[in-house]
């Protein structure tokens, strides 16, 4: 089967019409959502994240879902709930994250980030909400909440859904994992829907196929058992923040390759053809590099910013400290040096092993003059999706739907690291249907989410349901 000719029928017309009519609700309804301050960083936090999860859960009742359901875990709730409505028709799971990333540098907003305003930009000439969470994650997963909301006001959910909302996806989905090996049954589905990802562009539709993985340490270099004097033994005694910077920029080559041993082992390579037309999507490096403000970009030699961006591993530095940096200037030789080292991950690369190597080089190349400590967080697995299964199919054709273009499968170069999960606990496919942009400013401050973009999504979230029923019940590609 192509997917040109599979003959479209409009089961949606009522949930449209009822979508077009409660716009001004959805949006003020988001508009609330979005001012609880969901930071899961942040203990301080800790009853926020309950009372978003309770502020989803009176939503979900209000809109007709049944078992709403809150579970605790060792660290924020994870939220269920689903609608049943024949045991002989599809489920759909929709994952997503009520947890946001904490607003820091607070400065830096031009409006507080929990006070959400709306404002036009270049990109979004209809408007966007700025709020932190506005597009990651919370007002993408608000937007399956309304289109379910939609379709069982008007009867015409046509198949099973449930939603497993998580508090902890931006701090590692400790708890996730746990969750979905105990509850195996209650998650049971054909395949798990998300929206956290990007479109390429508002005239651009896009269905994210790829996701990268993450290896994330952290590192301790300790030189002498106290700060010193920095004349008295500085050109004697080790310097540890020097010595970290020496370690760190001796990671990668003059070619921009990293240089740990081992490290590209199991990198899939991917054929020259299957490049070409990865980079035929749509793409101005001059445009990127002014919405930058940089004069050039850096990277890879002998890839391009697209596959730099999402076929090809990275390694940076998330932050780095130690030594003094108040006002002023302290004359003092550190005692110790800090870093935070993420390394994004492609197929085949696994996160224990890249983390296993990056531990061992690092304990080798470092001096006798100093000790270093190297303890690693959270890691995930990178993930792609086919593109010749119904649960790719469906999406393709509700973008086509709605934004009347053939969208493009595209890799992304962030990480959602439950995705691997589900496939490997539940055995299911994910679909990463998201609505965002990329300069959309999400972790940034003046996170921002297109009012085009949420109704767009809202609006195609439907068709996903009624190609996807359509595909499986008609038993396309051996299903
Ligand atoms: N929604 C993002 C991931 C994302 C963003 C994928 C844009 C594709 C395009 C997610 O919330 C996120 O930020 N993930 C983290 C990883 C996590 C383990 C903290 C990331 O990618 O840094
Ligand atoms: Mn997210
Ligand atoms: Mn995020």
């Amino acid at each position: 089967m192509t997917t040109d000719n599979l003959k479209y029928r409009n089961n949606m017309v009522q949930t449209q019409q009822y979508i077009a009519d409660h716009k001004d609700r959805f949006l003020s309804e988001l508009i609330e959502l979005l001012r609880i301050p969901s930071i899961s960083a942040d203990s301080r936090h800790k009853e926020d994240m309950v009372r978003t999860a309770e502020h989803i859960m009176a939503d979900m009742l209000k809109i007709g879902l049944d078992h709403v359901t809150k579970f605790e875990t060792a660290g924020h709730p994870i939220v269920f709930a689903e609608k049943i409505i024949d045991k002989n028709k599809p489920t759909i799971l929709v994952y997503g994250h009520y947890d946001v990333q904490p607003p820091d540098p607070l400065d830096l907003w031009e409006s507080p980030p929990f006070e959400p305003v709306i404002k036009e930009t270049k990109i979004h000439p209809k408007g966007a909400i700025f709020a932190r969470g506005a597009c990651d994650d919370k007002g993408q997963l608000f937007m399956h909440l309304k289109a379910v909301e939609a379709m069982l006001a008007n009867h015409e959910l046509p198949c099973n859904v449930k939603f497993l909302l998580e508090g902890e996806e931006e701090v590692g989905s400790d708890n996730l994992g746990d969750f979905c090996n105990a509850h195996k049954e209650r998650l049971q589905c054909d395949v798990v829907l998300v929206s956290d990802t990007s479109i390429l562009a508002n005239d651009v539709p896009s269905v994210t196929v790829g996701l990268r993985g993450l290896s994330y340490v952290e590192v301790e270099v300790t030189g002498a058992n106290k700060d010193l004097h920095s004349g008295v033994y500085g050109g004697a005694v080790a310097n540890p923040i020097n010595v970290l910077c020496t370690l760190i920029s001796e990671m990668k080559d003059d070619q921009g390759r990293i240089t740990i041993p081992g490290f590209y082992d199991d990198v899939e390579v991917l054929d020259q053809d299957v490049r070409d037309e990865m980079n035929k999507a749509p793409f101005s490096l001059n445009e990127y590099k002014s919405a930058l403000d940089i004069d050039d970009v850096m990277g890879e030699e002998g890839y391009t910013t697209l596959e730099r961006t999402s076929i090809r591993p990275t390694l940076d530095v998330n932050g780095i400290w130690g030594g003094y940096i108040g006002e002023g200037a302290k004359t003092v030789l550190p005692s110790k040096a800090f870093a935070k080292i993420s390394m994004r991950l492609v197929p085949h690369q696994n996160s224990d092993t890249i983390t296993a190597l990056f531990k061992q080089y690092f304990e080798e190349k470092a001096p006798e003059s100093v000790r270093v400590k190297v303890t690693p967080h959270h890691g995930g697995a990178p993930a792609v999706t086919p593109t010749d299964t119904p649960e790719y199919k469906a999406a393709y054709l509700a973008m086509k739907e709605t934004f009347d273009k053939d969208p493009i499968p595209v890799r992304s170069g962030g990480s959602i690291p439950i995705v691997a999960l589900f496939e490997e606990v539940l055995g299911v496919k994910t679909v990463l249907m998201g609505f965002g942009l990329d300069s959309d400013d999400i972790h940034s401050p003046n996170e921002h989410f297109g009012l085009f973009n949420f109704f767009k999504g809202i609006e195609t979230i439907p068709y996903y349901y009624q190609n996807y029923t359509e595909l499986k019940v008609s038993g396309e590609n051996g299903h």
